[in-house]
């Protein structure tokens, strides 16, 4: 596969790494940075993400999705959904007889003025298949990026047409993408104070938006019903589920029939993932024992300051994020022209994957009547509403996700084993680490091969509700790197069968 034509998400987690500085930082340089803390930091990522973004055209006229003036679709008070019908080439494969796509916005509560986009796309097999949301990274990156390029029911061709995906995860669920936080992909706001920093805004707008999306279909609130998503969804996750059994409990409104959540590549518990990174690359040979030697230093750094940060800091995680990111940056510069998202690659320009398809047919204006966005204007990633979250990256996550465990909510958590940014030795430590009733007949169970057509296509450890999923040849973007494994996947762990 050629490189440049595989545009995609590694959007995901873009964001975190804008904050990484070129790579010809040395070790030193990244040390004495951190001197400047706290006072430049928040000036510093955007910065470089601003360059990076600009390179690949991807710059918003508008730094932030801010609507002034009047939108038809978003005026009213609470979801405006239209039924989408996009053009698609090839054969759907669908079993049923309404494909049943639709596109919307929401009038978040507990904001001045913030709109929420959405897809909805119901199972091409049978309406009573599980409903899934994903969520996408960053933060602050769209949900368009895994609809496009990863597991939604279509992709789109190098010549704009969009074609059906064989493996989109429509095919075994009733999938809903939404674009947030707020100003994010075609998610906007008049009012600034709608920006969200951190997990309890963010959980909080979601849980919302599922309120009302059961009120919009409510055939579908009997379903089981999943949370899943990627990279920098291994904050937002934990927290919707969270937020979601809270809501139940105390019978908010329409309970939600949630039974599982599943984090590709994620970023969960930042303490044990960044204090991995020297580990992954030794194993895989990114960098030299000396250079491991050397980064044991940053380790330690990276350790004293995540603890004042814990799961709730604030300027104290904000310092954290610079120290430990050193720790990254680091390494990247050793091992210069890496594609950190999958290490078998080269970057190619500065963000090593262009995806810039995505960009140009979501501006064309029959695309935008389609969905109902009027003249919003999509932000594929968002400069500003990364920044405003940046004290939410280093807390951690896990310690919501026992409780979730003991409520007999699933927790699949899987990786690409050639990722490095979320790779799957940090991912796996933390689950190992974690402490909750089955930690240690967790630990116990052996390690087993994850079978696809009779093939090893990953290697997986479970016990009871708990399950860790080493995806092999593929590296960040598992469904898009190996979309029939991924597929399978998730239809085992819907079905219970994995
Ligand atoms: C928005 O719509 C309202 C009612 O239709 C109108 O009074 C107002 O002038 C419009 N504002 C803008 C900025 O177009
Ligand atoms: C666009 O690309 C798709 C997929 O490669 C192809 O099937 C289709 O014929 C192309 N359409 C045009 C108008 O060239
Ligand atoms: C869990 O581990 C304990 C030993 O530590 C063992 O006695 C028990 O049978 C295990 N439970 C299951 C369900 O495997």
């Amino acid at each position: 596969m050629v490189v440049s034509s595989f545009l995609p998400h590694f959007l995901s987690l873009l964001i975190l790494l804008l904050s990484s500085p070129s790579p010809t930082f040395s070790i030193r340089a990244t040390r004495n940075d951190q001197n400047l803390l706290p006072s430049s930091t928040l000036n510093f990522p955007k910065k470089q993400a601003e360059k990076l973004i600009r390179e690949l055209n991807l710059f918003p006229e508008h730094d932030i999705n801010i609507n002034t003036g009047n939108n038809s679709a978003a005026a009213a008070t609470s979801v405006v959904e239209k039924r989408l019908n996009l053009p698609v080439l090839g054969d759907s494969g669908a079993t049923v007889q309404d494909l049943g796509h639709h596109a919307g916005y929401f009038r978040l509560p507990d904001t001045k003025a913030a709109r929420m986009f959405y897809f909805f796309f119901e199972s091409r097999k049978d309406k009573t298949d599980p409903v899934v949301i994903w969520l996408t990274g960053g933060p602050g990156c769209g949900s368009e990026l895994a609809l496009f390029y990863e597991n939604g029911p279509f992709k789109i061709a190098n010549n704009l047409s969009l074609v059906w995906n064989n493996f989109g995860w429509d095919k075994v669920s009733n999938l809903i993408y939404v674009d947030q936080p707020t100003g994010t992909g075609f998610s906007y706001s008049s009012s600034e104070e709608d920006v969200r920093h951190d997990e309890f805004g963010v959980s909080n707008d979601l849980y919302n938006f599922l309120q009302a999306f059961f009120k919009q279909h409510p055939e579908y609130a009997k379903n089981n019903f999943y949370i899943t998503g990627e990279s920098y969804a291994g904050h937002y996750i934990p927290a919707l589920a969270s937020r979601v059994l809270q809501g139940n409990k105390n019978k908010e409104g329409t309970y939600i029939n949630l039974k599982g959540l599943a984090i590709g590549n994620g970023l969960t518990n930042p303490g044990i993932q960044y204090k991995a990174y020297p580990d992954y690359a030794l194993d895989m040979k990114v960098i030299s024992q000396s250079d491991y030697n050397t980064l044991q230093k940053s380790v330690a750094d990276c350790d004293k300051a995540l603890k004042p940060c814990g799961t709730n800091g604030e300027n104290s995680c904000v310092t954290a994020f610079q120290v430990c990111e050193s720790i990254f940056n680091d390494i990247l510069s050793i091992a210069f022209g890496l594609n950190y998202y999958d290490i078998r690659k080269e970057c190619e320009g500065d963000l090593c994957y262009d995806f810039s398809n995505v960009e140009h047919f979501l501006s064309q204006q029959s695309v935008k009547s389609a969905l109902g966005v009027g003249n919003i204007e999509f932000v594929s990633c968002s400069t500003t509403v990364h920044q405003e979250m940046i004290t939410d990256i280093m807390r951690n996550l896990e310690v919501g996700v026992p409780a979730l465990l003991e409520a007999g909510i699933n927790l699949l958590v899987y990786a690409g084993e050639y990722d490095l940014i979320c790779n799957w030795l940090g991912n796996s430590r933390w689950v190992e680490a974690m402490e909750w009733s089955g930690q240690k007949n967790y630990s116990a169970a052996p390690t087993v091969p994850f079978t696809v057509d009779g093939s090893e296509a990953g290697l997986q450890k479970k016990y009871g509700p708990l399950i860790f999923l080493k995806v092999h040849n593929a590296g960040h973007l598992v469904p898009m790197d190996q979309p029939e494994a991924a597929l399978d996947m998730i239809q085992r762990w819907l079905q219970g069968k994995l």
